[in-house]
């Protein structure tokens, strides 16, 4: 067990449908319940190193203030902006705003499906972008920001 005070905190922030995961379209989405994926990302997040906390919203702006509030104590943010990541500029200007290394996350290859999910606003500030493995997005994405952070620290004692 690994001291969570000395770990680095990072967010994953989860927007519009993702409580329903688990009985949302399940052949796009998956059987994992939102608690479920929760679960799994604090776990992933330990064996790296990182403090994960989670929140959900299905609110635009309660996304902008997590993503604000998350700032003075996280070094990072795990977004799956679900729908708003096609439309939101208000989350884009957020996470320019705070400028905390963020990867934006999909469960579905959202270049796979239609023409509309094709666009993201998120991708314009994020460092990398994960999408179309399912839960195992959010570890691959977790993975990314461990490697991300460590580089970036050792940079900086350079
Ligand atoms: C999603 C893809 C979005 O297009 C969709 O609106 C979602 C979920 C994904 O994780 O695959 O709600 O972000």
């Amino acid at each position: 067990m690994v001291n969570s005070a000395s770990m680095t905190s990072i967010l994953v922030l989860n927007g519009p449908n993702l409580n329903l995961l688990g009985t949302r379209e399940p052949d796009i989405y998956g059987a994992t319940t939102l608690a479920e994926l929760e679960e799994l990302c604090s776990g992933w997040g330990e064996a790296l190193g990182l403090a994960v906390s989670c929140a959900q919203s299905n609110h635009e702006g309660e996304l902008v203030d997590a993503l604000q509030a998350a700032r003075a104590t996280h070094a990072g943010f795990i977004v799956n902006a679900g729908a708003f990541t096609h439309t939101s500029i208000a989350l884009l200007d957020a996470i320019r705003g705070v400028a905390l290394p963020t990867i934006e996350v999909h469960l579905s290859n959202i270049h796979g499906r239609e023409e509309f999910r094709h666009h993201s606003y998120i991708a314009q500030a994020a460092i990398g972008v994960v999408a179309g493995f399912g839960i195992d997005s959010y570890r691959l994405a977790l993975e990314a920001m461990a490697r991300h952070l460590s580089s970036a620290s050792s940079n900086a004692g350079a």
